[in-house]
């Protein structure tokens, strides 16, 4: 595990923007896995920043993590809505290498193994992107989740609901579902990068890199991952 301790969140949106940006050099035809949620967003800025001075997606692919179930993408807290908002009208990436699951599927199991199909039909992730929940949550893999699951339907954790609720009106209007990659999907990437900043995140930091391996701490298993790095500002990175 490599860890790259920076200042402040700009720092950690442009360190983690440049990896990209490498990835994609090296691979045009890349495939990406996205995360959503607030950490990323300064990354996406810069991408986009990027992409206007000739950084070329028309090749690349993107998987997301997770999708809550019964928002349609239109709805603007979706994740398909976030991405098209904060990267994907700024990038030339054509829609049809955008994969999100689709929480209003009818047969969400259905959808969840399909989607588990088009990662491996696109030869797998090359590089996934990660955030982390204050609860170490990777994806919306909480407490629990066992290293061997893969795409399926979740119950979000209570202290998820509540992180989440400062995107919604209020607290009953966060869906208490999501379609999520499992642990085993995102440590089939073949390099992991995870971004955290804010004090908020620095417990979860600490479990991640230094306490034990265990689904109660879903980011632990990234100690087991050959090719990790955690992008941290100082305050993420203030209980190492
Ligand atoms: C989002 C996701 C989540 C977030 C995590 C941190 O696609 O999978 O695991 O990365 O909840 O969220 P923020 O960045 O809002 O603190």
């Amino acid at each position: 595990m490599k860890i790259i301790v920076v200042s402040d969140y700009e720092r950690m949106s442009e360190e983690v923007a440049k990896i990209v940006q490498a990835q994609i050099a090296v691979k045009p035809d890349s495939v990406l896995g996205l995360a959503t949620g607030s950490t990323p967003l300064g990354t996406y800025r810069k991408l986009v920043e990027m992409a206007k001075d000739g950084l070329d997606f028309s090749q690349v692919t993107t998987f997301n993590l997770d999708e809550y179930v019964g928002l349609a993408g239109d709805h603007p807290q979706s994740y398909r809505y976030y991405m098209e908002q904060n990267l994907f009208s700024g990038v030339n990436i054509p829609r049809e290498k955008t994969f999100i699951p689709n929480g209003t599927a009818a047969d969400l199991a259905a959808e969840c193994a399909a989607y588990e199909e088009k990662i491996k039909g696109a030869g797998g992730i090359d590089l996934q992107l990660l955030g982390i929940g204050s609860n170490a949550h990777i994806g919306f893999n909480e407490p629990g989740s066992e290293f061997g699951s893969t795409t399926r339907l979740v119950d979000l954790a209570e202290s998820t609901i509540e992180d989440n609720s400062r995107f919604f009106a209020s607290r009953e209007e966060v869906p208490t579902q999501a379609i999520s990659m499992g642990i085993k999907s995102i440590m089939q990437a073949k390099q992991i990068v995870l971004m955290a900043n804010g004090e908020n995140k620095a417990d979860a930091i600490w479990a991640t890199v230094l306490g034990p391996v265990t689904s109660d701490v879903p980011a632990s298993v990234l100690q087991l991952h050959p090719f990790v790095t955690l992008v941290l500002d100082e305050a993420a990175a203030s209980k190492l």
